[in-house]
């Protein structure tokens, strides 16, 4: 008889290898897209609408360095991007993960139990062909498989593309990781999902003891590809003395989704003034927050009088430290945004700087009054 364990590490890992693209679904696109092109600094890669063919729909395809990013908004009230946006506000719809073999990795997520989204189908334009398949993951949040080796376009078939670079680039890298919210006691159930449709095992876990301020708490375990490349991070809200932002960010939401995407840089301070300067918000800490990095963190090669006014966090693991910083959200409902990452080494999420971050976030929500 096998144990639970021994069956487990019998999970074949599907083949996804990386972070494909994100889809938003947003209520107005061609204003979604402007705040990316001039805010975090992505090009233009291409455009579908009913220009292209599509009646119902317009979405415009971002890239800076390896990310790339698409926005969608519906033309007509009944569209299930209507609903979306009407339910959720403007969020995640997609992440999407490369592979060689999208169908293959369509039919062992469902022969696993997954939900099916979308059948393999198999998308072509003068640039070649790609293979897509989709299935659910929590939330109204789906997972999309793309097979592109043999496509040499900029986004994906059926996109008209486009070359408009950004003013304003950042410089930002590759997606780190993407970490998704879900509601109280889910967190096993979806970290079961990861290990038992994808064959990604737990890379780290936080409880509340390491993720805890006077007022509120949360868990998160970590979920990763074999690679490291694909890293999901998963939140659950835990007791404290006032409302999680796990919790506030599901009531906001409507459901449990996507919290925020992590971006690299190779030159975080470049990075980040670069974004100031076009306009994004961060959460900020106190001053009295670099007074203890010395002792905390030891040396680093920033200046720290070079993070101090822009607010950037640093933490440290036993392979190296990291630097971090997070926006505000990106939308009227306090749900979905983005972090900006440097790593010298670390492989670390931020742990030394939670407590500080989270009290940053609770003076919003104070001001908001979801404390
Ligand atoms: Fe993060």
């Amino acid at each position: 008889m096998t144990t639970p364990k021994e069956s487990l590490d019998k999970v074949t890992p599907l083949a996804v290898n990386d972070f494909d693209h994100i889809e938003y679904y947003v209520g107005n696109a061609k204003q979604a897209a402007y705040f990316y092109r001039y805010a975090l600094g992505f090009d233009l890669v291409g455009y579908r609408g009913p220009e292209t063919g599509v009646k119902d729909t317009a979405s415009y395809a971002l890239k800076q360095g390896s990310v790339r990013l698409v926005v969608t908004a519906a033309l007509t009230p009944n569209h299930p991007v209507a609903e979306h946006v009407l339910k959720h506000g403007d969020g995640v719809h997609a992440v999407a993960f490369t592979t060689p073999n999208a169908k293959a990795d369509y039919e062992t997520a469902v022969a696993r139990g997954a939900q099916s989204f979308q059948e393999p189908t198999v998308q072509e334009d003068e640039h070649g062909k790609v293979t897509v398949a989709a299935i659910h993951t929590y939330g109204d949040t789906v997972h999309r498989f793309i097979e592109r080796e043999n496509y040499s376009g900029a986004f994906l078939p059926g996109f008209r593309e486009m070359n408009v670079p950004s003013p304003n680039a950042a410089g930002l890298g590759r997606i780190d990781h993407i970490v998704g919210n879900v509601g109280w006691n889910e967190m096993e159930t979806w970290v079961s999902f990861y290990e038992r449709v994808f064959g990604f095992f737990e890379f780290k876990h936080f409880d509340e003891n390491d993720v805890s301020t006077e007022f509120t708490a949360l868990r998160s375990k970590v979920m990763a590809s074999p690679g490291l490349h694909i890293k999901m991070p998963i939140n659950e809200p835990a007791e404290g003395r006032k409302r999680s932002q796990i919790e506030e960010y599901v009531d906001f939401y409507r459901s449990q989704g996507v919290q925020h995407v992590a971006i690299s840089t190779g030159d975080i301070v470049k990075t980040v003034t670069q974004l100031k300067k076009n306009g994004i918000d961060f959460q900020t800490v106190p001053e009295t927050y670099y007074d203890e990095i010395p002792s905390r963190i030891g040396e680093i090669k920033e200046n720290i009088e070079d993070l101090k006014p822009l607010g950037i966090l640093v933490d440290r693991d036993e392979h190296g430290y990291m630097l971090q910083i997070f926006t505000k959200p990106v939308e009227d409902r306090p749900t979905f945004f983005f972090e900006i990452i440097q790593r010298r080494g670390s492989e670390s999420f931020g742990k030394g700087n939670f407590k500080a971050l989270f009290e940053s976030i609770e003076r919003d929500q104070e001001a908001r009054g979801t404390l």
